[in-house]
Protein backbone atom coordinates (compact mmCIF):
# COMPACT_ATOMS: atom_id res chain seq x y z
CA UNK A 1 0.00 0.00 0.00
CA UNK A 2 0.93 3.29 -0.50
CA UNK A 3 3.54 4.46 2.25
CA UNK A 4 1.76 7.89 3.37
CA UNK A 5 3.94 10.78 4.20
CA UNK A 6 4.69 13.89 4.81
CA UNK A 7 1.77 16.67 4.99
CA UNK A 8 -0.62 13.46 3.17
CA UNK A 9 -1.66 11.31 5.99
CA UNK A 10 -4.67 8.71 5.89
CA UNK A 11 -7.19 8.70 7.91
CA UNK A 12 -10.16 6.46 8.90
CA UNK A 13 -9.57 4.97 5.47
CA UNK A 14 -9.69 8.40 3.95
CA UNK A 15 -6.49 10.48 2.39
CA UNK A 16 -6.20 13.61 3.98
CA UNK A 17 -3.92 16.59 2.82
CA UNK A 18 -3.01 19.54 5.76
CA UNK A 19 -5.55 18.25 8.02
CA UNK A 20 -8.57 17.94 5.54
CA UNK A 21 -10.73 15.18 4.53
CA UNK A 22 -9.92 14.90 0.27
CA UNK A 23 -13.02 12.74 0.03
CA UNK A 24 -15.04 15.94 2.13
CA UNK A 25 -13.64 18.29 -0.22
CA UNK A 26 -14.48 16.61 -3.58
CA UNK A 27 -17.95 16.24 -1.82
CA UNK A 28 -18.00 19.77 -1.39
CA UNK A 29 -16.34 21.53 -4.43
CA UNK A 30 -17.03 18.66 -6.73
CA UNK A 31 -14.57 17.41 -9.02
CA UNK A 32 -12.14 17.58 -11.04
CA UNK A 33 -10.44 19.77 -8.23
CA UNK A 34 -6.76 20.50 -7.33
CA UNK A 35 -6.26 20.72 -3.85
CA UNK A 36 -2.61 22.52 -2.47
CA UNK A 37 -1.65 22.26 0.96
CA UNK A 38 -0.25 25.89 1.91
CA UNK A 39 1.92 24.76 5.20
CA UNK A 40 3.47 22.58 2.53
CA UNK A 41 4.81 25.13 0.36
CA UNK A 42 5.99 27.37 3.12
CA UNK A 43 8.01 24.11 4.08
CA UNK A 44 9.39 23.50 1.44
CA UNK A 45 10.78 26.72 0.57
CA UNK A 46 12.15 26.99 4.40
CA UNK A 47 13.86 23.64 3.33
CA UNK A 48 15.76 25.40 0.64
CA UNK A 49 16.91 28.81 2.62
CA UNK A 50 17.98 26.88 5.41
CA UNK A 51 20.25 24.21 2.56
CA UNK A 52 21.39 27.39 0.89
CA UNK A 53 20.99 30.44 3.47
CA UNK A 54 22.48 33.43 1.65
CA UNK A 55 21.28 32.25 -1.57
CA UNK A 56 18.41 34.41 -2.78
CA UNK A 57 15.32 32.73 -4.12
CA UNK A 58 13.49 34.01 -6.86
CA UNK A 59 9.84 31.52 -7.58
CA UNK A 60 9.71 30.51 -11.11
CA UNK A 61 5.76 31.60 -11.36
CA UNK A 62 5.74 29.34 -14.30
CA UNK A 63 5.24 25.73 -12.43
CA UNK A 64 1.86 27.42 -10.68
CA UNK A 65 0.83 31.14 -11.46
CA UNK A 66 -2.53 30.99 -9.14
CA UNK A 67 -2.42 34.10 -7.40
CA UNK A 68 -3.03 32.67 -3.75
CA UNK A 69 -0.20 30.38 -3.92
CA UNK A 70 1.86 32.81 -5.62
CA UNK A 71 1.16 35.18 -2.36
CA UNK A 72 2.33 32.87 0.09
CA UNK A 73 5.78 32.79 -1.77
CA UNK A 74 6.01 36.22 -1.76
CA UNK A 75 5.13 36.22 1.78
CA UNK A 76 8.20 33.96 2.39
CA UNK A 77 10.23 35.99 1.33
CA UNK A 78 10.86 34.89 -1.88
CA UNK A 79 11.09 36.97 -5.31
CA UNK A 80 9.83 36.06 -9.01
CA UNK A 81 11.23 34.93 -12.37
CA UNK A 82 8.75 35.52 -14.74
CA UNK A 83 9.13 34.23 -18.81
CA UNK A 84 6.12 36.17 -19.95
CA UNK A 85 4.63 39.73 -19.62
CA UNK A 86 1.73 37.78 -18.32
CA UNK A 87 3.88 35.99 -15.89
CA UNK A 88 5.52 39.94 -15.01
CA UNK A 89 1.28 40.70 -14.50
CA UNK A 90 0.48 38.00 -12.01
CA UNK A 91 3.57 37.74 -10.09
CA UNK A 92 3.36 42.34 -9.82
CA UNK A 93 -0.36 41.19 -8.64
CA UNK A 94 0.77 39.00 -6.16
CA UNK A 95 3.08 41.18 -4.46
CA UNK A 96 6.58 40.13 -5.41
CA UNK A 97 8.57 43.05 -5.05
CA UNK A 98 10.02 44.63 -8.53
CA UNK A 99 13.57 44.27 -7.37
CA UNK A 100 13.60 40.98 -6.58
CA UNK A 101 11.84 39.43 -10.10
CA UNK A 102 13.63 38.59 -12.91
CA UNK A 103 12.54 38.57 -16.64
CA UNK A 104 13.55 35.27 -18.76
CA UNK A 105 12.53 34.34 -21.72
CA UNK A 106 14.37 33.15 -25.49
CA UNK A 107 12.22 35.43 -27.45
CA UNK A 108 11.36 38.60 -26.16
CA UNK A 109 9.31 40.93 -28.32
CA UNK A 110 10.07 44.44 -27.38
CA UNK A 111 6.42 44.98 -26.23
CA UNK A 112 7.51 42.51 -23.56
CA UNK A 113 11.05 44.56 -23.06
CA UNK A 114 8.74 47.88 -22.48
CA UNK A 115 6.86 46.16 -19.77
CA UNK A 116 9.93 45.32 -18.27
CA UNK A 117 11.50 48.66 -18.49
CA UNK A 118 8.37 50.49 -17.18
CA UNK A 119 7.87 47.90 -14.27
CA UNK A 120 11.48 48.11 -13.60
CA UNK A 121 12.32 44.60 -12.81
CA UNK A 122 15.49 43.03 -14.31
CA UNK A 123 16.21 41.20 -17.24
CA UNK A 124 17.58 38.03 -18.19
CA UNK A 125 19.25 38.75 -21.67
CA UNK A 126 19.04 35.50 -24.24
CA UNK A 127 21.09 37.42 -27.18
CA UNK A 128 22.68 40.30 -28.58
CA UNK A 129 19.65 41.22 -30.73
CA UNK A 130 17.68 41.35 -27.93
CA UNK A 131 20.32 43.26 -26.13
CA UNK A 132 20.15 45.77 -28.44
CA UNK A 133 16.29 46.41 -28.31
CA UNK A 134 16.43 46.66 -24.50
CA UNK A 135 19.17 49.12 -25.02
CA UNK A 136 16.94 51.27 -27.49
CA UNK A 137 13.38 50.79 -25.63
CA UNK A 138 15.62 51.69 -21.71
CA UNK A 139 16.13 55.15 -23.47
CA UNK A 140 17.99 57.29 -20.74
CA UNK A 141 16.46 54.77 -17.77
CA UNK A 142 18.70 52.17 -16.36
CA UNK A 143 17.74 48.25 -16.54
CA UNK A 144 19.96 46.16 -14.60
CA UNK A 145 20.53 42.98 -16.50
CA UNK A 146 21.92 39.18 -16.38
CA UNK A 147 23.01 37.29 -19.75
CA UNK A 148 21.46 33.55 -19.80
CA UNK A 149 24.90 31.36 -20.70
CA UNK A 150 24.09 28.18 -22.28
CA UNK A 151 26.91 26.01 -20.25
CA UNK A 152 26.49 22.84 -23.11
CA UNK A 153 26.00 20.50 -19.80
CA UNK A 154 23.85 17.35 -20.07
CA UNK A 155 21.48 17.59 -17.08
CA UNK A 156 20.30 14.03 -17.55
CA UNK A 157 16.70 14.58 -17.82
CA UNK A 158 13.60 14.17 -20.04
CA UNK A 159 14.75 15.60 -23.65
CA UNK A 160 11.85 17.86 -23.74
CA UNK A 161 12.83 19.56 -20.53
CA UNK A 162 16.63 19.86 -20.84
CA UNK A 163 17.66 23.74 -21.60
CA UNK A 164 21.63 23.68 -21.11
CA UNK A 165 22.60 21.66 -24.12
CA UNK A 166 24.49 23.26 -26.67
CA UNK A 167 21.25 21.97 -29.24
CA UNK A 168 19.15 23.74 -27.04
CA UNK A 169 17.33 26.97 -28.23
CA UNK A 170 18.26 28.96 -24.71
CA UNK A 171 21.04 31.35 -23.72
CA UNK A 172 24.23 32.38 -26.05
CA UNK A 173 26.92 30.21 -25.97
CA UNK A 174 29.70 30.52 -23.69
CA UNK A 175 32.12 31.25 -26.22
CA UNK A 176 30.26 34.08 -27.50
CA UNK A 177 29.30 35.73 -23.57
CA UNK A 178 32.19 37.62 -23.09
CA UNK A 179 31.39 39.82 -26.22
CA UNK A 180 27.96 40.14 -24.98
CA UNK A 181 28.95 41.70 -22.12
CA UNK A 182 31.84 43.97 -24.04
CA UNK A 183 28.66 44.95 -26.29
CA UNK A 184 26.18 45.62 -22.62
CA UNK A 185 29.32 47.85 -21.23
CA UNK A 186 29.17 50.03 -24.40
CA UNK A 187 25.37 50.26 -24.68
CA UNK A 188 23.66 53.03 -22.77
CA UNK A 189 20.63 51.79 -20.83
CA UNK A 190 21.82 48.34 -20.23
CA UNK A 191 23.63 47.65 -16.58
CA UNK A 192 24.89 44.05 -15.89
CA UNK A 193 25.01 43.23 -13.14
CA UNK A 194 24.65 39.19 -13.47
CA UNK A 195 24.97 35.53 -15.01
CA UNK A 196 22.08 32.85 -15.77
CA UNK A 197 22.08 29.93 -16.49
CA UNK A 198 19.90 26.94 -16.14
CA UNK A 199 19.97 23.73 -17.71
CA UNK A 200 17.07 21.68 -17.34
CA UNK A 201 14.23 20.53 -14.96
CA UNK A 202 13.55 17.34 -12.81
CA UNK A 203 17.02 16.14 -12.73
CA UNK A 204 17.48 13.45 -10.29
CA UNK A 205 21.86 14.27 -10.19
CA UNK A 206 23.50 16.94 -8.02
CA UNK A 207 26.73 16.89 -10.45
CA UNK A 208 25.16 18.12 -13.58
CA UNK A 209 24.27 21.73 -11.14
CA UNK A 210 28.22 21.47 -10.10
CA UNK A 211 29.29 21.21 -13.59
CA UNK A 212 27.57 24.20 -15.11
CA UNK A 213 28.25 26.20 -12.28
CA UNK A 214 32.08 25.61 -12.30
CA UNK A 215 31.56 27.03 -16.55
CA UNK A 216 29.74 29.48 -15.35
CA UNK A 217 32.31 30.63 -12.78
CA UNK A 218 34.81 30.45 -14.94
CA UNK A 219 33.24 32.98 -17.25
CA UNK A 220 32.46 34.97 -14.40
CA UNK A 221 36.25 34.77 -13.51
CA UNK A 222 37.18 36.39 -17.14
CA UNK A 223 34.50 38.76 -17.00
CA UNK A 224 36.24 40.26 -13.39
CA UNK A 225 39.40 40.24 -14.90
CA UNK A 226 38.02 42.72 -18.14
CA UNK A 227 36.27 44.70 -14.85
CA UNK A 228 32.81 43.57 -14.69
CA UNK A 229 31.81 42.51 -11.40
CA UNK A 230 29.00 40.73 -11.06
CA UNK A 231 26.16 41.19 -8.09
CA UNK A 232 24.65 37.81 -8.97
CA UNK A 233 25.32 34.58 -9.73
CA UNK A 234 22.15 33.00 -11.20
CA UNK A 235 21.93 29.00 -11.26
CA UNK A 236 18.61 28.67 -12.40
CA UNK A 237 17.09 25.78 -10.84
CA UNK A 238 15.69 22.15 -11.96
CA UNK A 239 15.69 19.90 -8.62
CA UNK A 240 13.68 17.07 -9.35
CA UNK A 241 10.94 15.36 -6.80
CA UNK A 242 10.30 11.95 -6.18
CA UNK A 243 6.86 11.38 -8.03
CA UNK A 244 7.99 7.70 -8.31
CA UNK A 245 7.86 6.58 -3.81
CA UNK A 246 10.41 3.54 -4.31
CA UNK A 247 12.57 6.14 -5.86
CA UNK A 248 14.71 9.54 -4.33
CA UNK A 249 15.85 12.30 -5.52
CA UNK A 250 18.51 14.56 -4.67
CA UNK A 251 17.20 17.03 -1.90
CA UNK A 252 18.20 20.41 -1.54
CA UNK A 253 20.75 20.03 1.45
CA UNK A 254 22.29 17.06 -1.26
CA UNK A 255 22.06 20.48 -4.09
CA UNK A 256 23.79 22.96 -1.46
CA UNK A 257 26.41 19.94 -0.56
CA UNK A 258 27.31 19.71 -4.30
CA UNK A 259 27.45 23.39 -5.20
CA UNK A 260 28.05 25.42 -2.54
CA UNK A 261 31.79 24.38 -1.90
CA UNK A 262 32.61 25.11 -6.20
CA UNK A 263 30.78 28.76 -5.57
CA UNK A 264 32.71 29.67 -2.08
CA UNK A 265 36.31 28.43 -3.13
CA UNK A 266 35.61 30.85 -6.01
CA UNK A 267 34.29 33.66 -4.09
CA UNK A 268 37.45 33.43 -1.87
CA UNK A 269 40.13 33.08 -4.73
CA UNK A 270 38.64 36.13 -6.49
CA UNK A 271 38.09 38.36 -3.18
CA UNK A 272 34.61 38.81 -4.35
CA UNK A 273 31.40 37.96 -3.11
CA UNK A 274 28.36 37.67 -5.56
CA UNK A 275 24.76 36.47 -4.59
CA UNK A 276 23.86 33.26 -5.38
CA UNK A 277 20.41 33.07 -6.83
CA UNK A 278 18.07 30.03 -7.28
CA UNK A 279 14.92 30.11 -9.71
CA UNK A 280 12.67 27.12 -7.62
CA UNK A 281 9.96 26.05 -9.01
CA UNK A 282 8.82 22.27 -8.89
CA UNK A 283 10.90 21.64 -5.65
CA UNK A 284 8.52 24.84 -4.11
CA UNK A 285 4.99 23.52 -4.85
CA UNK A 286 5.26 20.02 -6.91
CA UNK A 287 4.38 17.82 -4.13
CA UNK A 288 2.10 20.41 -2.15
CA UNK A 289 -0.82 19.52 -4.14
CA UNK A 290 -3.57 16.85 -5.35
CA UNK A 291 -5.37 16.39 -8.13
CA UNK A 292 -8.79 14.86 -7.36
CA UNK A 293 -10.99 13.19 -9.71
CA UNK A 294 -13.76 11.01 -9.66
CA UNK A 295 -14.85 7.77 -11.23
CA UNK A 296 -17.32 7.71 -14.40
CA UNK A 297 -16.95 3.96 -14.94
CA UNK A 298 -14.75 0.80 -15.28
CA UNK A 299 -14.86 -1.21 -18.09
CA UNK A 300 -12.25 -4.17 -17.10
CA UNK A 301 -8.32 -2.66 -16.59
CA UNK A 302 -9.73 0.96 -17.77
CA UNK A 303 -10.82 3.17 -15.25
CA UNK A 304 -12.30 6.34 -16.80
CA UNK A 305 -12.23 9.51 -14.60
CA UNK A 306 -13.35 13.08 -15.04
CA UNK A 307 -9.53 14.56 -15.42
CA UNK A 308 -7.64 13.92 -18.70
CA UNK A 309 -4.62 15.87 -20.22
CA UNK A 310 -6.63 18.72 -20.01
CA UNK A 311 -5.99 18.99 -16.50
CA UNK A 312 -2.37 17.47 -16.19
CA UNK A 313 -0.47 16.79 -18.95
CA UNK A 314 2.70 15.74 -17.65
CA UNK A 315 2.09 11.80 -18.25
CA UNK A 316 1.49 12.45 -22.05
CA UNK A 317 3.75 14.94 -22.71
CA UNK A 318 6.79 13.26 -20.87
CA UNK A 319 5.94 9.88 -20.15
CA UNK A 320 6.01 11.17 -16.41
CA UNK A 321 4.80 9.07 -13.38
CA UNK A 322 2.43 10.44 -11.16
CA UNK A 323 1.76 8.68 -7.92
CA UNK A 324 -2.15 7.77 -7.52
CA UNK A 325 -4.19 6.99 -4.29
CA UNK A 326 -7.38 5.93 -4.08
CA UNK A 327 -8.81 8.61 -1.82
CA UNK A 328 -11.71 7.02 -0.40
CA UNK A 329 -9.90 3.81 -0.01
CA UNK A 330 -6.82 4.25 1.07
CA UNK A 331 -5.89 1.95 3.49
CA UNK A 332 -7.40 -0.96 1.34
CA UNK A 333 -5.13 -3.00 -0.05
CA UNK A 334 -4.73 -3.33 -4.20
CA UNK A 335 -6.54 -6.10 -5.29
CA UNK A 336 -6.12 -5.04 -9.36
CA UNK A 337 -3.79 -3.61 -12.26
CA UNK A 338 -5.48 -0.57 -13.41
CA UNK A 339 -5.31 2.09 -15.99
CA UNK A 340 -6.25 5.79 -14.71
CA UNK A 341 -7.44 7.41 -18.29
CA UNK A 342 -9.50 10.56 -18.31
CA UNK A 343 -12.05 11.86 -20.62
CA UNK A 344 -10.49 12.93 -23.91
CA UNK A 345 -10.86 12.27 -27.02
CA UNK A 346 -7.42 10.75 -27.57
CA UNK A 347 -6.54 7.23 -26.86
CA UNK A 348 -3.38 9.13 -25.37
CA UNK A 349 -5.04 10.34 -22.64
CA UNK A 350 -3.73 8.50 -19.79
CA UNK A 351 -3.00 9.53 -16.25
CA UNK A 352 -1.24 6.40 -14.60
CA UNK A 353 -0.68 2.91 -16.42
CA UNK A 354 -0.93 -0.74 -14.78
CA UNK A 355 -1.06 0.41 -11.40
CA UNK A 356 -2.17 -1.71 -8.57
CA UNK A 357 -5.28 -0.36 -6.41
CA UNK A 358 -8.15 -1.69 -4.35
CA UNK A 359 -10.92 -2.74 -6.75
CA UNK A 360 -12.53 0.65 -8.25
CA UNK A 361 -15.96 1.53 -8.36
CA UNK A 362 -18.09 4.12 -9.69
CA UNK A 363 -18.20 7.16 -7.60
CA UNK A 364 -14.80 6.71 -5.94
CA UNK A 365 -12.15 9.92 -5.56
CA UNK A 366 -8.92 9.39 -7.16
CA UNK A 367 -6.21 11.93 -5.36
CA UNK A 368 -3.36 12.30 -8.07
CA UNK A 369 -0.27 12.76 -6.38
CA UNK A 370 2.77 15.52 -6.67
CA UNK A 371 0.68 17.55 -9.15
CA UNK A 372 0.90 21.15 -7.96
CA UNK A 373 4.05 21.57 -10.23
CA UNK A 374 2.91 22.44 -14.17
CA UNK A 375 -0.18 20.78 -13.74
CA UNK A 376 -3.29 23.55 -13.72
CA UNK A 377 -0.58 25.96 -15.37
CA UNK A 378 -0.46 23.49 -18.42
CA UNK A 379 -4.41 22.92 -18.52
CA UNK A 380 -6.57 23.53 -21.31
CA UNK A 381 -10.07 23.32 -22.27
CA UNK A 382 -9.50 21.22 -24.87
CA UNK A 383 -12.75 19.11 -26.14
CA UNK A 384 -14.98 21.88 -24.27
CA UNK A 385 -13.41 20.98 -20.90
CA UNK A 386 -13.74 24.22 -18.54
CA UNK A 387 -10.96 23.90 -16.30
CA UNK A 388 -11.61 23.11 -12.73
CA UNK A 389 -11.36 25.01 -9.58
CA UNK A 390 -8.30 25.27 -7.01
CA UNK A 391 -8.64 24.85 -3.31
CA UNK A 392 -6.21 25.82 -0.57
CA UNK A 393 -5.90 23.94 2.34
CA UNK A 394 -4.37 25.33 5.77
CA UNK A 395 -5.04 23.37 9.20
CA UNK A 396 -8.05 21.34 8.04
CA UNK A 397 -9.86 24.77 6.15
CA UNK A 398 -10.36 24.45 2.64
CA UNK A 399 -10.75 27.59 1.05
CA UNK A 400 -11.92 27.97 -3.04
CA UNK A 401 -8.45 29.88 -4.37
CA UNK A 402 -9.73 29.62 -8.26
CA UNK A 403 -13.51 29.19 -9.41
CA UNK A 404 -14.47 26.27 -11.33
CA UNK A 405 -15.10 27.69 -15.14
CA UNK A 406 -18.56 27.13 -16.54
CA UNK A 407 -19.58 26.89 -20.42
CA UNK A 408 -19.49 30.31 -21.09
CA UNK A 409 -15.65 30.37 -20.38
CA UNK A 410 -15.32 28.20 -23.45
CA UNK A 411 -16.57 30.74 -25.44
CA UNK A 412 -16.03 34.23 -23.64
CA UNK A 413 -13.14 35.35 -26.05
CA UNK A 414 -14.82 34.14 -29.41
CA UNK A 415 -17.28 36.63 -31.74
CA UNK A 416 -19.03 34.83 -34.64
CA UNK A 417 -18.57 37.65 -37.57
CA UNK A 418 -21.97 39.73 -38.50
CA UNK A 419 -22.48 38.20 -41.78
CA UNK A 420 -22.20 34.57 -40.30
CA UNK A 421 -25.30 35.27 -38.51
N1 LIG B 1 14.20 28.90 -14.31
C1 LIG B 1 14.07 28.77 -15.65
C2 LIG B 1 14.75 29.72 -16.52
C3 LIG B 1 13.28 27.75 -16.18
O1 LIG B 1 13.17 27.63 -17.50
C4 LIG B 1 12.60 26.85 -15.30
C5 LIG B 1 11.77 25.78 -15.83
C6 LIG B 1 12.76 27.04 -13.91
C7 LIG B 1 13.57 28.07 -13.45
C8 LIG B 1 12.09 26.16 -12.90
O2 LIG B 1 12.57 24.85 -12.93
P1 LIG B 1 12.07 23.75 -11.86
O3 LIG B 1 12.53 24.16 -10.50
O4 LIG B 1 10.59 23.76 -11.89
O5 LIG B 1 12.67 22.50 -12.33
N2 LIG B 1 6.65 21.47 -17.89
C9 LIG B 1 7.79 20.67 -17.50
C10 LIG B 1 8.88 21.49 -16.87
C11 LIG B 1 9.33 22.66 -17.70
C12 LIG B 1 10.37 23.49 -17.00
C13 LIG B 1 10.66 24.74 -17.74
N3 LIG B 1 11.59 25.59 -17.08
C14 LIG B 1 7.31 19.54 -16.60
O6 LIG B 1 6.12 19.43 -16.33
O7 LIG B 1 8.12 18.71 -16.15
Amino acid sequence: MFEIEGHLECRHGHLFIGGADCVEIAEEFGTPLYVTHEQRIRDNLRTIKKAFPNAELLYAVKANGNLAIMRIIAQEGAGADVFSSGELYMALLAGFPKDKILFNGNSKSDEDLRRAVESGVMVSVDSVMELESLSTIAGDREVRIAFRVNPDVSPQTHPKIATGLRTSKFGIPSEQIVNAYERAVELPGVVPVGIHFHIGSQILSVSPFAEALEKVLGIAKELLNMGIKLEFVDMGSGLGIPYEKDKKAPTPQELADAVLPVFEEWCKENGVYPKLVLEPGRYVVGDSTVLLTRVNSVKGKFVAVDAGFNLLIRPVMYDAYHHVVVANKADVPPDKTYMIVGPICESGDILAKDRRLPKIEKGDVIAVLDAGAYGFAMSSQYNGQPRCAEILVQNGRAELIRRRETFSDLIHTQTIPERLL
